[in-house]
C-alpha cells in the first residue's frame, strides 16, 4: 500500500509498487490531464509535480512517492486560473494541446526558479517538454507573460 498526497487529498493506492505514477494518477485516482507522450521520460506531456519539483510522471515508480506531496494540472489552481495558466490562455498557446498540461507545469517551477527568465533560462528548462505542433514560441512569450503576472506588473 502505497500513501501520498495528490492535489492536498490523501490518496492510498494498492498497486505492485513499481507502478508508473502516471498510472496511478489517470486510472486510479481519475485525473485525465496528465498525459502519456512517450513512456521513456523524453517528452515531458506526464510531467507532475512531486514535493513541488517538476517530474516525469512514467518513469516515477509508484513506491517513491510514498509520503509525498503530489500535483497535477488539475491541482495548480482550484480555478484553473494560475497566472501560467491566464498567459497561456492570453497568447492562445495550445494548438491541439496534447502537450501542454506538462509545458504548463514545467513553466510553474521556471518561474520559481528564474523569477524573470531570459530566452536562454527558457530554452534550458523547457528543452524537455516537446509540442508536435511547435507552439514553442507562443510558449516562450507565455512564460514572460506570466513572468509580469506573477511579480505584478501586469493585468
Ligand atoms: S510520457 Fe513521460 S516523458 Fe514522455
Ligand atoms: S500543442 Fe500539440 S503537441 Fe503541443
Amino acid at each position: 500500500m502505497t500513501t501520498f498526497k495528490i492535489n492536498g487529498r490523501q490518496v492510498q493506492i494498492d498497486r505492485d509498487d513499481q507502478t508508473p505514477l502516471l498510472w496511478v494518477i489517470r486510472d486510479d485516482v481519475g485525473l485525465k490531464g496528465t498525459k502519456f507522450g512517450c513512456g521513456i521520460g523524453m517528452c515531458g506531456a506526464c510531467t507532475v509535480h512531486v514535493g513541488g519539483r517538476p517530474t516525469r510522471s512514467c518513469v516515477t515508480p509508484l513506491c517513491s512517492v510514498d509520503g509525498a506531496d503530489v500535483t497535477t494540472i488539475e491541482g495548480l489552481d482550484p480555478t484553473g486560473q494560475h497566472p501560467v495558466q491566464r498567459a497561456w490562455l492570453d497568447g492562445q498557446v495550445p494548438q491541439c494541446g496534447y502537450c501542454q498540461s506538462g509545458q504548463i507545469m514545467q513553466a510553474v517551477v521556471l518561474l520559481q526558479d528564474f523569477p524573470d527568465p531570459t530566452d536562454a533560462d527558457i530554452d534550458a528548462v523547457m528543452s524537455g517538454n516537446l509540442c508536435r505542433c511547435m507552439t514553442y514560441v507562443r510558449i516562450r512569450e507565455a512564460i514572460k507573460t506570466a513572468a509580469k503576472l506573477i511579480a505584478g506588473k501586469a493585468t
